[in-house]
This record gives C-alpha cells, structure tokens and sequence, in this order.
C-alpha cells in the first residue's frame, strides 16, 4: 500500500505528494492537516513512496519504465487532481520532486497534462517557500499541469506550527488551509465541466 486514504467522502480524489522524504516533515504534516480539512465529497491520499522514483535518465528510461514510476504514475493518473506541498531548498524545489516530474512529463504517460494541480508549502525559514513555490508553478507549466493560481500558502516558521501530534496550532491558518481546499475543489470542478465540453464539442 503506498497511498494512504485519509478523508471518507467519495467523490473528488486528491492525491497529495509532499517533496520531502524527512520523517516528521513538515511539508507531510501540512498534507495530513490539508486531509483532515478536506472539504465533503473531496477525498485527500497522501502518497508515500517517493523516495522510490530512480534518477531519471534517458538510457533508463528507454530499458524499462522503473517500477516506483509506474506506480507514481497509476496514483496520478486515477487521481482527479494533485496537491503538492513544496519545501524550499537553496531558494529552490528539492531535486527529489524535480526529479519526480521529469519523469512524469515524458511521453506517452504525461500524466500530469491537464491535471488540476494545488501547490503548497511550509518551510523552516522566514519566507515560507515562496521561492520554492514559484520555480514549482514553472515546473509544472513546463509540464502542461493545470495549477490554480491563488489562494497561494507560504508557511514560514514551520516549527512553531504543529503540535507534538503534528496537528497545526493555529487557527487561522487552518482556515485559510480549509479556504484554499474549497477554491480547490471548485476549479477541479470546473476544469473538469470544461473538459466534457472539450470533448463534446471535439
Ligand atoms: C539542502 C537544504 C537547503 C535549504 N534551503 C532553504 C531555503 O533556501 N529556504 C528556506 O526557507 N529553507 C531552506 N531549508 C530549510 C528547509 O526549509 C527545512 O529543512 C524544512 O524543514 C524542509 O521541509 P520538510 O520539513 O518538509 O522536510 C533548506 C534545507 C536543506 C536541507
């Protein structure tokens, strides 16, 4: 099992991808609370089997599709959308998640095309992954994902948020977590009316 059903309601899934691989990461904290604050009919699965996706390369590639990509991809692809929470290294996206989305941008699985995608992320330092969060709106341009453009949350003093259960202490920013899932749930909507259209119309 490398996806683990968080919320109940069945009918909008998200899978949640956290680019960190540190336990106790704040960034999987972040995904677990976003879980917890699912809005009715939105079901949150955080994946955990990152850390199994190779160093992309073209000549491993062209041997065999490795199996922590296909599975990657199987989440995704079954997923109405995707959440990923980012944390910030060297004013960056970790190489780990990068990486990841090389992979997924190449053909023929490009499963990240047209996909509804949130982006997140809480960082240790002051500035919250601002940084980290704007290089991964480019990424996943690059990779024709859908991203909602706003609300945004940058978390900045991640330490200071969880308790020692890892739940946030902070109200306001559980409210404004809840906020950013129903803005979420509603351009998953709407993305997907416009998709029928789409596809209607030809
Ligand atoms: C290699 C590396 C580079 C980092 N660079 C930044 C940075 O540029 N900005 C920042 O706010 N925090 C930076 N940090 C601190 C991370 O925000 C902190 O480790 C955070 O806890 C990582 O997220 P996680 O808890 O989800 O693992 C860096 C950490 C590492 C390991």
């Amino acid at each position: 099992m490398h996806a683990d059903t968080i919320s109940q309601s069945p009918s909008r899934t998200v899978l949640a991808l956290s680019g960190s691989l540190r336990r106790n990461s704040y960034n999987g904290l972040l995904l677990r609370a976003a879980a917890d604050s699912a809005p009715a009919g939105m079901q949150i699965q955080l994946y955990d089997d990152l850390a199994s996706v190779p160093l992309f390369s073209e000549d491993l590639e062209a041997d065999a599709v490795p199996a922590g990509v296909r599975r990657l991809r199987e989440h995704i692809a079954n997923a109405d959308a995707l959440m990923i929470a980012t944390p910030e290294y060297n004013q960056s996206v970790p190489g780990v998640l990068k990486n990841a989305i090389d992979w997924l941008s190449r053909p023929p699985d490009e499963v990240l095309v047209g996909k509804p995608v949130a982006v997140i992320g809480a960082s240790a330092g002051r500035w919250g992954t601002r940084l980290a969060q704007s290089h991964l709106r480019h990424i996943l341009y690059a990779a024709e994902a859908l991203v909602m453009p706003q609300p945004s949350l940058f978390i900045g003093n991640a330490a200071k948020l969880f308790d020692s259960t890892g739940r946030i202490m902070d109200e306001s920013t559980t409210r404004v977590l809840q906020d950013l899932l129903l803005c979420f749930d509603g351009w998953i909507a709407n993305l997907s009316v416009g998709a029928e259209v789409t596809a209607r119309v030809g």
